[in-house]
This record gives C-alpha cells, sequence and structure tokens, in this order.
C-alpha cells in the first residue's frame, strides 16, 4: 500500500495486552470498523484510506470516537449507521459531517 491520502483512527478501546474492554468498544466500535472497511471497499477507494483501530482517545463521554487525518477532525457518537456518510461526506466529496464533529 502507498502512503493513504486519508488515515482513519477508530477507538475500540484497545488495552495493550490485546483485549478490547471500554466504553467505545461497548457501543459498536467494531461495528464501526467493519462498516468503513465496507463502505471504503464499495467505493473503490481503498487504495488511498487505511482504517487502524485504537486504544481509548480520552474521551469516551463523548464515544464512540474517530479521528481522521490530514484533517485532524474528531468525530464523537459515531454509530456504526453514520459511517456511509462519513465516508461520502467527507472522503469523497471533502465535507466534514459538522453534526458529528467535536
Ligand atoms: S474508550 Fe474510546 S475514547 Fe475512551
Amino acid at each position: 500500500m502507498n502512503k493513504p491520502e486519508f488515515h482513519i483512527f477508530v477507538c475500540t478501546s484497545s488495552r495493550i495486552n490485546g483485549t478490547q474492554k471500554g466504553y467505545c468498544h461497548s457501543n459498536e466500535s467494531t461495528e464501526i470498523v467493519t462498516n468503513f472497511l465496507e463502505a471504503i471497499e464499495e467505493n473503490d477507494i481503498s487504495d488511498k484510506v487505511m482504517v487502524s483501530n485504537t486504544g481509548c482517545f480520552g474521551l469516551c463521554n463523548d464515544g464512540p470516537i474517530v479521528v481522521i487525518y490530514p484533517e485532524g477532525t474528531w468525530y464523537g457518537k459515531v454509530t456504526p449507521d453514520d459511517v456511509l456518510e462519513i465516508v461520502e461526506s467527507h472522503l469523497i466529496n471533502g465535507n466534514i459531517v459538522k453534526r458529528l464533529e467535536i
């Protein structure tokens, strides 16, 4: 893979010992990762987008948290149903989804 144009970080509450335990994981963040991977594939942009799951960002009250670079956009209270909108609006059309931005 070439250096991605966008890098998406999704908090899945991953801990250093490999377990996933925490607020975001308890609120469907692994489904958010899966939906991103599927939407990226379906929109044929997998050559320019990378998705990584992470540990806690320290903003659990606003979780599940999704962070997208290079913009440094932080999205909060993301649900699996929000993913397609983020992909189409932010990644494809360049418009941050304001209603989810924190
Ligand atoms: S567990 Fe996701 S921000 Fe804390």
